[in-house]
């Protein structure tokens, strides 16, 4: 018989944020949504192994019609064979516990980011600190059961998380984070926690940050921005089908999938996400990066999930014009632009459609302002091939040039070109993932880096007055 009482008894040393005092034993409950894994199992009881079909619904596992688990939050303990394959698990939450084994290594990858693990990362070994940040560390791992699977750690410390807000802050994102997947975010794959630490182990994005790309003043055409954008709006339309919104939508929080390509933006950091509610109370109400939060956040209105929407507009005017719309040398007036949704408009060289689109997404109005999910039926993002017939770009220096094989200055439009000489789109023979035409590029390097100016996050320093001053908390 599989003994692994010994790794039971060291977990009793652990203090915990996140486990709760729910109960592993529940309720049978009566309406389930979809099975979301099953599988047959061994199943200890009272000494003796026996054959179970296992289904789960999220985290809720049904056992028998009389008997359902909950287990969100148990502690997860893997039976390890001598080659590390994983042979058992055993959950245990509130002095009970129920252990699975036969095929376990699929339970595991099903059930890892709902519960807790408690030996911190034996199965991976460290290769290179991402990011050093105020509130937490960022490192890269790889995985030792899965070989060549790198992973990247969020680690929290402990002891910088004694506030009630604090923790509960964690433990949201925590929540958040489990209830999301999807291919457009940095998912999250298991966590660990033992007295010091906590380890969200995400999928690891290796591409550069759109922050990178703005700072390096790269020109994209309408195409371009379409396919950066469209997976983020996807995303966040996903995001608000869940009534969870991300509140804080900023180049420096969208990164890459992959090193090679800008194909699948991805949204990280969920730390500042939240369920949207009528009363429009949070446990961080004011939120955001000024210059990228919706006007209403600022006016302390109760606002709705499609701040984010705002959010994006401004990401595409940035990614069209390189300016940001509220730039300006003075922080409060900066502020206050922002604060009335001032957007000039008139520098924006950009084809009538992806206008349009970018005024709804900005418009100041909430109530008026697009939810994510009509953006998407926006014919900028739903027409196949952009609608380019009035795209000028006034300005040649910034645009890119790239000699096709017949000699004529060609802007790229991903796979296809456009002849500025016809005002014409053709299919062209470059290749379809657009990094590829980096190294030919020729750009024009100008610095117009909008700060990054946090507020109301838990680590801010700033808040807005009705004034529009800046007073420090500290
Ligand atoms: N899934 C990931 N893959 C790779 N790098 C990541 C991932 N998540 C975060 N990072 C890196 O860590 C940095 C900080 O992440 P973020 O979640 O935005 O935390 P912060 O609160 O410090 O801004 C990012 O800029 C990025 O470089
Ligand atoms: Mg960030």
């Amino acid at each position: 018989m599989i003994n692994i009482t010994k790794l039971i008894k060291q977990r009793q040393q652990y203090t915990t944020i996140l486990e709760d005092n729910s109960k592993l034993y529940i309720r049978p409950i009566d309406e389930l949504d979809e099975i979301t894994f099953s599988g047959e199992y061994l199943i200890q009881k009272n000494g003796k192994l026996k054959k179970k079909l296992i289904q789960f619904y999220e985290h809720i596992m049904v056992y028998s019609k009389k008997k359902h688990l909950n287990i969100l939050n148990a502690t997860l303990l893997l039976h390890l064979t001598n080659l590390n394959e994983i042979e058992g698990l055993k959950f245990i939450k509130s002095g009970n516990s129920i252990e699975l084994y036969n095929n376990a290594s699929e339970l595991y990858l099903y059930v890892r980011k709902y519960c807790i693990q408690r030996e911190i990362p034996e199965r991976y070994k460290i290769t290179q600190t991402i990011y050093y940040g105020s509130n937490a560390t960022f490192l890269q791992l790889e995985s030792t059961l899965y070989i060549k699977t790198f992973h990247v750690a969020k680690i929290y410390e402990k002891q910088n998380y004694t506030t009630q807000d604090q923790i509960s802050g964690i433990k949201k994102e925590v929540q958040i984070l489990r209830q999301l997947q999807h291919q457009h975010m940095s998912n999250l794959v298991e966590i660990f926690e033992n007295d010091d630490l906590i380890f969200l182990i995400m999928e690891e994005l290796k591409g550069e940050s759109l922050q990178t790309i703005l700072e390096n003043q790269q020109y994209l055409n309408e195409n371009q921005i379409k396919l950066i954008m469209k997976p983020l709006f996807e995303c966040v339309a996903f995001l608000h089908s869940k009534n969870i919104f991300h509140r804080d939508i900023k180049p420096q929080n969208i990164k890459f999938r992959h090193s090679d390509n800008y194909l699948e933006a991805c949204l990280i950091e969920f730390s500042l996400a939240d369920y949207w509610n009528k009363n429009g109370r949070y446990l961080f109400t004011r939120c955001g990066s000024v210059g990228y939060v919706a006007p209403e956040v600022l006016q302390d209105k109760k606002y709705i999930l499609n701040i984010d929407v705002y959010s994006l507009g401004i990401i595409l005017y940035i990614l069209i014009t390189q300016k940001h719309p509220f730039e300006d040398l003075d922080k409060g007036k900066k502020i206050l632009r922002n604060y009335n949704g001032q957007v000039d408009y008139s520098i924006l060289q950009c084809s009538q459609i992806l206008l349009d689109l970018i005024k709804k997404c900005l418009e100041v109005d909430f109530t008026k302002r697009l939810s994510c999910q009509e953006i998407l039926s926006h014919p900028f993002f739903s027409n196949r091939i952009p609608k380019l017939l009035s795209f000028k770009i006034k300005d040649q220096k910034k645009s890119t040039q790239i000699k096709t094989q017949r000699g004529q200055n060609f802007h790229s439009v991903n796979n296809l070109a456009y002849d500025q000489s016809t005002n014409s789109l053709s299919q062209s023979k470059s290749p379809s993932s657009f990094v590829s035409y980096r190294h030919s590029l020729t750009l024009q390097k100008q610095k117009t880096v909008f700060p990054e100016i946090s507020i109301f996050q838990p680590k801010s320093k700033y808040f807005l007055t009705k004034n529009s001053q800046y007073e420090s908390l500290n």
